[in-house]
């Protein structure tokens, strides 16, 4: 299969007059014509960036990508996670993959509810850190399947630079040996046998990782493609790991795991059109639910960030969230209402209760007493390859490196996914979100996701490529940046720069990042009754923008994000 598109002389001509008339508004860093890719880490971004420069594709440069995270971004890369991608090629055909971690075999409802004496008790850290917190992992299937269907350079040139960086390593940013010196302890803590992350001195700045196994692994992916992870060494390691914490992932679950190609979600916003992911994951139901409540409410008419528009936003985003947790779930074991769910009337209806001058109080249901943590723990990447295809990538362990397991001799991470469940109706998980029958435990079944890899169309071209990390603010984040460059008139980094804030209906907080609110502003929010929780960042968004031919990107200052283009 080809996806190439070669551009015509008149229009590279068109391109170049229109980059350099471009180039007086928007910074000349973040601006390309060919190619780009934009991630959460400079190296993973020139690795994509060399295979589009090699002629190859954007799916190409995605799984490249996606293995070089796996190394040089533990908190969230991964080979022991999973996630989502939707894609756009260069005729305008969609499609996305779903390779989302499966719940185990040996998993059932009440895996985390311990014999107290009434028989209710969540036992909290079991399905976050440890053995029992990992579902089966599905990204390497997903890279293999993605290399299948669309790849078109040499599988194993794309692991390459993932193995070398592995085998003799790279240097650390000063954000990654303060996020490394903050889990050394729990690392130590939870393996029994040595882990590439954990030293005698704490890590700074430049600092060399090596992870000698992890290379080990990633040459028998390289060799046997899925064989190299699912099954022999690899899947021995995982097993034998699993015995030493009473886990339950078995070789049969490896052995079982498939990733599924899904159609995606589609709608419509202001004449643009909305590409996102279908369950398992909530995002693309929730970020269309919240579309239509911004159009039917004029959000664009207000101050961006007025007392207005943060609370007519919040209200919208309320209710979403509400559906979510009654209603969503793997459609593949429950059955997602996901057509009602986005219909016009429906939804026209939900919104219509909104008065942008007040707010109304959450309080069906007791709120969870939840910490929110700081949240870089997934991570989202956007490519664009010269021949016009687009790929939007989530992938992620869940909390920061996942369930903290390192695969003794096999030098991964595992994820602890299986907290996206509902573990019991209306306990919240570590992001706050509750759910109920839809999202519960069941052997084979994914986890409900609230990642949001995003592609929109204006005029039927291909306009933008986004998503980010932030456990259940990813929907809100990919929502507002949407609105930012749609309604606001903001270029892509502008857009990802601006301040975001956050409610998903419990808990009742409006989660605002730090510096959003002026003293007014934060009083008045207060007396319509909001409870703002303060964060000092949310997203870590990874964007490009696509306007006449020229490429813009939006990568996060608030972490080490990187748009590489040429
Ligand atoms: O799938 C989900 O919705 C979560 N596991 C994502 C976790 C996440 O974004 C953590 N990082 N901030």
């Amino acid at each position: 299969m080809q996806y190439k598109f070669k551009i015509s002389l008149f229009y590279k001509i068109l391109i170049s007059i229109f980059f350099v008339l471009s180039c007086n508004e928007i910074k000349k860093e973040t601006i390309y014509k060919k190619g780009m890719v934009s991630s959460a880490h400079p190296i993973a971004s020139k690795v994509g960036l060399d295979i589009l420069k090699n002629g190859g594709n954007a799916f190409d440069a995605a799984i490249g990508v996606h293995f070089a995270l796996s190394v040089v971004y533990p908190n969230a890369g991964n080979i022991g996670g999973g996630g989502f991608a939707v894609y756009r090629l260069n005729d305008g055909e969609v499609g996305s993959l779903d390779f989302r971690e499966k719940a185990p075999l040996k998993s059932y409802r009440d895996m985390y509810i311990s014999n107290s004496d009434d028989g209710l008790t969540v036992d909290d850290k079991k399905s976050k850190i440890g053995h029992l917190a990992s579902g089966v992992p599905g990204s390497v299937d997903g890279m293999v399947k993605l290399y299948e269907k669309f790849g078109s350079l040499d599988w194993k040139l794309l692991l390459e630079p993932s193995i070398e960086m592995a085998k003799n390593g790279f240097s650390l940013t000063d954000k990654q040996s303060n996020s490394l010196n903050r889990v050394m302890i729990l690392f130590d803590s939870i393996n029994d046998s040595e882990v590439s992350f954990v030293k005698e001195i704490k890590w700074k700045e430049n600092d060399v990782l090596v992870q000698k196994d992890l290379s080990k692994t990633l040459e028998r992916i390289r060799d046997k493609k899925r064989d190299g992870f699912y099954s022999g060494l690899t899947a021995d390691y995982i097993v034998n790991e699993m015995k030493k914490g009473d886990g339950i992932i078995s070789y049969e679950d490896l052995n079982n795991y498939s990733s599924i190609w899904r159609k995606p979600i589609i709608g419509k916003y202001k004449n643009h059109k909305i590409i996102s992911m279908a369950p398992p994951s909530s995002g693309g139901i929730a970020l269309l639910q919240l579309l239509h409540g911004a159009e039917k409410l004029n959000v664009g008419n207000y101050e961006h960030n007025s007392l207005e528009y943060i609370n007519t936003i919040a209200e919208i985003e309320s209710r979403v969230y509400a559906d979510r947790s009654t209603y969503l779930g793997d459609s593949d074991f429950y059955n997602v209402p996901i057509d009602d769910l986005i219909d016009n009337k429906y939804l026209d209806n939900r919104f219509s209760s909104i008065d942008p001058s007040t707010k109304t109080p959450s309080n069906q249901i007791k709120e969870g007493n939840i910490q929110f943590n700081e949240s870089e723990e997934t991570t989202h990447f956007s490519i664009v390859d010269e021949y016009g295809n687009a790929v939007s990538l989530t992938t992620t362990i869940n909390g920061a490196y996942g369930s903290k397991v390192v695969v003794e001799n096999a030098g991964f991470i595992l994820n602890n996914e299986m907290d996206d469940f509902s573990v019991k109706p209306g306990y919240p998980n570590m992001f706050g979100l509750i759910g109920g029958e839809a999202n519960s435990i069941e052997p084979n079944k994914r986890m409900l996701s609230s990642m949001t890899p995003t592609i929109i169309e204006k005029n039927d071209n291909l306009y933008m490529v986004l998503g980010t990390p932030g456990g259940s603010t990813i929907i809100t984040s990919v929502f507002q940046t949407i609105l930012n460059v749609i309604d606001f008139n903001m270029g892509m980094q502008e857009a990802v720069d601006a301040k975001k804030f956050h409610h998903q209906w419990l808990p009742d907080f409006l989660v605002v990042e730090k510096n959003t609110l002026n003293t007014n502003l934060n009083e008045n929010l207060k007396k319509m009754g909001h409870k703002i929780n303060e964060r000092s960042s949310l997203g870590r968004m990874d964007c490009i923008l696509i306007e006449n031919g020229i490429l813009e990107g939006g990568a996060d200052k608030r972490g080490d994000n990187t748009a590489l283009g040429y």
